[in-house]
This record gives C-alpha cells, sequence and structure tokens, in this order.
C-alpha cells in the first residue's frame, strides 16, 4: 500500500512537474494511464479545451490556386474552432534538389501567401520549422522506432525516388520527420489530402510503437477530412502542383491570370466553338465552382452545352471572377512585402510559442528513453 501510495505521488510529482522520480515507481501500469490522462488533461488546458491542430506546408513554388482552395482556405477556417499550429517546413524542402540562395525568399513568399490569404497570427502558431530545431532532434530519436521496411514502402518515396539519380536518406527518412512535427505537439487532428494520408498513418504507426516501448505518451493523431480537396490542374487530369507544371499562381494580377487560364483544358470532345461541351466533364467549370455565383454557373451551364459560349468566353469569365477574389488577397500581399520586418517577427513570436510547447515534449521524451537533456 505504502509502495502504491509512493509510486502514485511520485507520478503525481512528475505530471505536475515536480522533479525526478524514481523509474522503480514508474511502471505501475494503472498509474501509466493515469498519467497519460493528465498529460491530456494538461495539454487541453493549455489550448483552452480545442483539439490541436498541426500542418506543415512546403516552401518549395509560389503558391498556386491548388493550395489555396486545397490547403489555405482550410487553415484558416479551422483556426475559429481549434487550436492550429501552422508550420513552414523547410527542413522538408532540402530533400530534394533546390537552390539555397533562393530558399530564404521562398520561406518569406509563402509566409506573406499564407497571412496575405487570411491567417490571422493572433488566431493560430505560424513559425518555420527549422526555428525550432526540437523537430530534427524529435525525428532522430523517433527513427529508432520507425521499421526500415515502413518508410521504403510509401508510395511518395517511391514517387520522388524515381526521379532523382541518387536518393538521399533524407528523402526515405521524411515521413519520420513529418511525424515529429505532429508528435512533437501532441497534436490530435491533421488537416491532409489524400496524397499526405499514407504519411500519417505511418505517423501513427511511430506513435504506437515509441508508447509501446516507453509508455503511453503520444496521442495518434486522425486525419481531419474535407479540407484537403484535390484541385486539377491546367491539363484538367493531374492535380495542380508545380512538378506537373499546370499551376494557376495565386499571387497573379488579371492578366497573368488569363495568359494560364487561356490555355486550360476543356472538354475534350468539345473541339470547334459551336459543338455542345459537357460541363460534368470540364476542369475550367469545376474551377468556376470556387469562384462564381450559382446563378452564373447555371448560366454558363446552359450555355456550353448549346454551344451558346465558347470555352474562350467562359474561360474569360472565370478569369474575371478570380481576379476579383484574388485582388484583396494580393494587396494585403504588396503590404506584407512593404514590411518584411513585420512577416519576420509574426515569424519569431510563432516560434517562440512553438518551441515552449516543443521543449516540454522532447523533456519528456528524453526523460522517458532514458537520456539526459545537457544544458550548454
Ligand atoms: N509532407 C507535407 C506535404 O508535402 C508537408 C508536411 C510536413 C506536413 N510536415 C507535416 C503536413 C505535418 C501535415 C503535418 O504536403
Amino acid at each position: 500500500m505504502r509502495e502504491v501510495l509512493q509510486s502514485t505521488a511520485g507520478s503525481l510529482a512528475r505530471v505536475i512537474g515536480l522533479g525526478y522520480v524514481p523509474a522503480s515507481h514508474r511502471t505501475v501500469p494503472g498509474i501509466r494511464i493515469f498519467r497519460a490522462f493528465l498529460t491530456r488533461f494538461r495539454q487541453s488546458e493549455m489550448t483552452q479545451g480545442k483539439s490541436r491542430v498541426f500542418s506543415g506546408i512546403q516552401p518549395s513554388g509560389d503558391l498556386h490556386i491548388g493550395n489555396y482552395l486545397g490547403a489555405i482556405k482550410n487553415w484558416v477556417a479551422l483556426t475559429e474552432t481549434y487550436d492550429c499550429i501552422y508550420c513552414i517546413v523547410d527542413l522538408h524542402a532540402v530533400t530534394i534538389p533546390y537552390q539555397p540562395d533562393e530558399l530564404q525568399a521562398r520561406i518569406q513568399e509563402l509566409a506573406i501567401g499564407v497571412l496575405a490569404s487570411g491567417l490571422d497570427p493572433e488566431r493560430c502558431t505560424l513559425f518555420v520549422q527549422s526555428a525550432v530545431p526540437e523537430h530534427a532532434e524529435l525525428q532522430w530519436l523517433l527513427n529508432t522506432v520507425t521499421p526500415l521496411g515502413e518508410l521504403s514502402r510509401m508510395t511518395q518515396f517511391k514517387d520522388k525516388s524515381g526521379r532523382v539519380d541518387t536518393i538521399n536518406a533524407g528523402l526515405l527518412n521524411y515521413p519520420v520527420l513529418q511525424a515529429a512535427d505532429i508528435l512533437l505537439y501532441l497534436a490530435d487532428r491533421v488537416p491532409v489530402g489524400e496524397d499526405q494520408a499514407q504519411h500519417l498513418e505511418l505517423t501513427r504507426e511511430i506513435a504506437r510503437r515509441w508508447n509501446g516501448r516507453f509508455g503511453e505518451y503520444f496521442p495518434e493523431p486522425q486525419a481531419l477530412i474535407g479540407g484537403g480537396k484535390r484541385i486539377l490542374g491546367l491539363d484538367g487530369a493531374s492535380k495542380m502542383s508545380k512538378s506537373q507544371n499546370n499551376v494557376i499562381p495565386l499571387l497573379a494580377d488579371e492578366q497573368e491570370l488569363w495568359s494560364v487560364i487561356r490555355t486550360a483544358v476543356t472538354d475534350p470532345a468539345r473541339v470547334r466553338r459551336d459543338d455542345p461541351g459537357n460541363p460534368d466533364v470540364c476542369n475550367v467549370f469545376s474551377l468556376h465552382g470556387f469562384f462564381t455565383s450559382e446563378e452564373e454557373r447555371a448560366e454558363i451551364d446552359g450555355l456550353c452545352r448549346t454551344a451558346g459560349i465558347g470555352c474562350v468566353d467562359c474561360k474569360k469569365r472565370l478569369t474575371a471572377n478570380m481576379a476579383a477574389e484574388l485582388a484583396p488577397i494580393q494587396a494585403r500581399a504588396a503590404e506584407l512585402r512593404a514590411h518584411p520586418d513585420r512577416v519576420g517577427e509574426i515569424l519569431r513570436e510563432g516560434a517562440r510559442r512553438a518551441r515552449a510547447i516543443a521543449s516540454v515534449t522532447l523533456g519528456n521524451v528524453y526523460e522517458r528513453m532514458g537520456l539526459e537533456r545537457h544544458e550548454s
């Protein structure tokens, strides 16, 4: 009885941060569960009862409509309901060929793009991954519980490694860094598109394996479906992405928008102006879905099916409506570009907040793994 009381007291002391508890007092199963519960409880207190969302975006190219519709608009919406932590993942970006002298400008432009799209830094945490070194540290520790076989089976790894001459280990370990990103904040929710679902599943497996080895600590994060829409590119066939060369840039004026939308693939069966078209199979029409009123869409639908308007007219209307929605975003981006210090300050403040959480998690992980954190 005395022992149970001692270990309960010891664990409680640990949980509420009162110092070292001998290992012999940490192994009673009921108490482990209790501790895990308390960890979560403290966590939810920190976030005022809100679940925590974590997501990341790579600074690997200029933002495009696919990022905006598929991810960023959703990021903004999630800040209403969740405690959101959003990360510009520069350490992920260096796993594929890139220009070192362009990286900082890309990070800055990406931050400007998401802020201009409506992300309010007062209502979420936005920061650059490498500003919080705990990401790389936790990644190393998680490597030790990650099966090599799982990593080599990741479809994204197989895709990417097929496109390079030498496969670097960073490409293989990419999903472990992603797991570290999420687990460092004990996040419960991760908005992901289909292409990241497999990485999230692996994150859950890494959490389970680590918990199995060192004690219940990490929550298994759930996918937040519903966001991450798959937006097709100008080819109307593959997902809009820089690597497919099929993007509509986000920060472009009407003229630039027109120069790319002009080239978009429409209903392939509609060859001549007087052929009737089928909006159901036309990607330009599906883009109208995001920028054009229901009324105007119904009108276009009818005119397309009867060859009342041609694809060029339909694309002109899309360009105009898109330009109208994007104009305020571009104005905010211009404003932020004129004040780079403001952006720097937002990212530094975000990193300070992120690091306060990350260092507590890493401390707990070190301790549970029998490691010691050395003060320098
Ligand atoms: N791999 C993700 C992508 O390419 C980016 C990312 C990194 C991420 N870390 C993350 C997404 C953590 C969600 C959670 O889109």
